[in-house]
């Protein structure tokens, strides 16, 4: 089928050849003779790297174009959610709706936000749980939402994140009836489920653009499933190497994912010598600024130098113990060819365009605490080897698994490289999980009476795929908690929500942690500190097991516990009657003394010395203290517990920078965190005003400080920039900057 022959407007016609789109992939054609096009409901499940973006793309663009018609595109991660904006914003000056740019807007953070901004977008992406926090908002652009897109709709089978997405889906179709749904799915065993659920047709293909050898090595020799072998030299004692060096050499680029983030590390540096024997000058050149790059965004770790170690060698490792804004810059990097070998953990699994020839996966295997090791779901692997062999980079892909005998090889054969990707399940009925939701179905006014609560429940995929019966009591046990916590007032089958329950839901945090919060508020211990506050947060389930202690360090929490016994709400278990909640306690104590940390302005090496905690997790623990800081904020707020308020608000504030109280004025200035922060306040501006007072040259002198940086403060403080001074001080810089790149 061709482009020029869709029933799509010119003007997305003529988008879409320009660039370089002629002609649909198979799947996409059946996606288009199933009704994509004509609005009606589909699931489209194919194999990856078969485009199923490109439908996306041209369904949402002719609702916006010929509809007046609003699209909201749920994604599952913030990282796919960031490339799928970079994708659809390729549109926006190109095509025109009423005179005027088709907009494309994003949001993907802050969940007590309503971000009435969104409504001026035509097409807003966003992660699962940000559109459900928006639902709870009740934002009103989300009435004129006509098309939703759920991309890779078989995440509704994971734990946390499935049954968001389920609920999301089955509100918006409460809100408006008429929403036309396209579910993007892997190839998995009951699509027709889900397409019935969702009263959409499905197309289901095996196609895919790029052929993708699947294998397994045993003994230096590949086994592919198409019945076709070959030899790879043996040059290391580690196979995945071996696979990954006949890549190179032969000039393509590969991806390793490994079980355990320490893998990945490790198994980069055993490649990394060999992969820098193939870089040329010129991308040695690059890779040396990169380098350079890494170390200087954020503070420098072990772990970034590590890192950028490795970049010069042309390898890397990617996993959620970096900052974000290295993971960019290393899928970047490998994206332009620079990186020749990307180790990963499994985060990388899911839907990205990267260019890899070869994906090894070395370890079908994977370690859960309390649970030991258990072998990867076939989908998971699907998902995986499917980063092989995309579209715009390779001809043919290949993804190799790892066996070590022939028993082992023939296992991996049957069981993953020739099987079937599993059913999935709805996670829906837990009660952690559910509880939330069900408090929002009250307090957001989608239903004012308990059977109403039934009848909504009754929409999702839990309740087609097992039947309500199956949780109403669930559902009616929690109504009964959520009454007796005061969150919501019934009176006959009327259900109402108290302000309180109003406010928990919209803070988005489980109500069981808005009953800690607000129990231990009535509650103080003699000792009020900020140590309090962060113990709080710590002690709620919505923190998360982050923090986990290592068994070295136990000790030396018990007596952190001891030293601030009489600071903490919530007193600790006894160590001998119940060892586990203790040990469950000490991890709350770790939490709350690495935020401590942080906020006495340890460095982040330090940290990770002192409690092994890498940068992602920190950011990640930093991230979930300002939302539940926040919310306690506001719980204290609504309680007029003015203590409280005056801790909390403090807080939130030295959390989200890491930073003594007095670094507060200062850091408010654009450009400036803890460490600059830092080095301004010991050379003796201690505030705005000193600063104002500061010449140009003065701040430049100060290390980390660029002439560009210092200028930008000195904009925002009012001060006055002399033009010769300006020129003068960015001379020098052009030149430090040149010497630089020149050594
Ligand atoms: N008709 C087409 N002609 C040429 N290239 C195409 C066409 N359709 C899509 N592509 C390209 O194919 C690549 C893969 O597409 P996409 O990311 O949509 O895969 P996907 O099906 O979503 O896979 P995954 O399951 O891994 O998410 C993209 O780089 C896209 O530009
Ligand atoms: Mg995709």
């Amino acid at each position: 089928m061709k482009v020029h022959e869709l029933p799509i407007p010119q003007q997305l016609k003529e988008v879409t050849l320009s660039g370089g789109i002629a002609e649909l992939y198979p799947p996409q054609e059946e996606a288009v003779n199933a009704g994509v096009l004509d609005f009606k409901n589909l699931v489209l499940a194919s194999p990856t790297a078969s485009g199923k973006t490109l439908i996306a793309e041209l369904t949402g663009l002719k609702h916006v174009l010929e509809r007046n018609g609003k699209v909201i595109y749920l994604s599952p991660l913030r990282a796919l959610a960031s490339e799928k904006f970079d994708e659809f914003k390729k549109y926006t000056n190109l095509l025109k709706k009423n005179g005027r740019n088709v907009t494309v807007g994003i949001s993907t953070g802050d969940y007590d936000q309503a971000d009435p901004w969104l409504q001026r977008y035509d097409i807003i992406i966003t992660t699962n749980e940000k559109a459900d926090s928006l639902l709870r908002h009740r934002a009103k652009w989300m009435d004129e939402i006509t098309l939703v897109v759920a991309d890779e709709v078989h995440l509704l089978n994971e734990a946390e994140r499935g049954p968001t997405l389920e609920i999301v889906l089955a509100r918006l179709i409460q809100i408006n009836p008429d929403i036309q749904i396209l579910a993007l799915s892997a190839t998995i065993n009951n699509v027709d489920e889900i397409a019935t659920w969702l009263k959409a047709q499905y197309v289901i293909t095996e196609w895919r653009p790029v052929n993708l050898k699947e294998g397994v090595l045993l003994n230096d020799e590949i086994q592919y499933k198409d019945g076709d072998a070959r030899k790879i030299d043996h040059k290391t004692r580690n196979p995945a190497i071996n696979i990954v060096l006949n890549t190179i050499k032969n000039g393509g680029q590969a991806l390793v994912f490994t079980s355990t983030r320490k893998n990945s590390v490790s198994v980069a540096k055993q490649i990394a010598e060999q992969t820098s024997e193939v870089l040329s000058k010129p991308v040695k050149r690059t890779l040396e600024n990169e380098a350079e790059h890494i170390l200087n965004t954020g503070e420098r770790t072990r772990l970034s130098e590590a890192l950028a170690n490795l970049v010069r060698c042309g390898t890397a490792f990617h996993h959620a113990g970096l900052p974000g804004a290295h993971r960019k810059q290393i899928e970047d990097l490998f994206r332009g060819g620079k990186i020749k070998v990307l180790t990963a953990t499994p985060t990388l699994a899911f839907g990205v365009n990267l260019p890899a020839r070869t994906v090894v996966i070395q370890d079908y295997r994977r370690y859960e605490v309390g649970y030991g090791y258990y072998p990867i779901a076939v989908l998971e692997y699907k998902q995986m080897a499917g980063r092989a062999g995309r579209p715009k980079y390779d001809k043919v892909g290949e993804a190799i698994l790892i066996a070590k005998t022939a028993d082992e090889a023939d296992y991996l054969m049957d069981n993953y490289v020739l099987a079937k990707p599993e059913r999935i399940w709805s996670r829906l009925a837990v009660e952690k999980i559910i509880r939330g939701h069900v408090l929002a179905t009250v307090a957001s006014d989608f239903a004012k009476t308990e059977t109403g609560v039934y009848e909504f429940f009754a929409r999702t995929f839990y309740a087609h795929q097992y039947d309500i019966k199956a949780i109403r009591s669930l559902i009616a046990k929690i109504l009964h908690y959520l009454a007796s916590e005061d969150m919501i007032t019934t009176k006959g089958d009327n259900v109402n929500a108290t302000k309180l329950g109003k406010r928990v839901s919209e803070l988005y945090i489980d109500p069981a942690s808005a009953v800690v919060i607000r129990d231990s508020l009535k509650n103080k211990p003699i000792n009020l500190t900020d140590f309090s506050i962060l113990h709080l947060i710590a002690h709620t389930p919505d923190m998360g097991p982050a923090m986990r202690p290592y068994s070295n360090e136990l000790d030396q929490l018990g007596v952190i516990l001891e030293e601030h016994r009489d600071e903490l709400f919530i007193q600790p278990p006894n160590e001998w009657e119940d060892h586990f909640s203790y040990e469950e306690f000490l991890a709350e104590i770790k939490t709350a003394t690495v935020l401590k940390n942080w906020i006495e302005e340890t460095t982040e090496d330090a940290l990770i010395e002192k409690f092994h905690v890498q940068p992602g997790d920190l950011y990640k623990t930093i991230e979930n203290a300002k939302w539940l800081l926040h919310a306690t904020d506001e719980l204290a707020a609504l309680f007029t517990e003015k203590e409280i308020v005056r801790l909390t608000s403090e807080l939130m504030e030295r959390v989200a920078k890491g930073i003594k109280k007095e670094l507060l004025p200062i850091v408010k200035l654009e450009g400036i965190g803890r460490v600059r922060g830092r080095i301004i306040y010991n050379a003796g501006y201690k505030t705005i005003e000193d600063i104002k007072h500061a010449a140009l040259e003065e701040l430049t002198n100060l290390p980390l400080i660029g002439p560009r940086i210092a200028k930008r403060i000195k904009e925002q403080v009012g001060g006055f920039v002399k033009k010769e001074e300006w020129d003068r001080l960015e001379k020098g810089e052009e030149w430090r900057q040149k010497a630089l790149s020149e050594f």
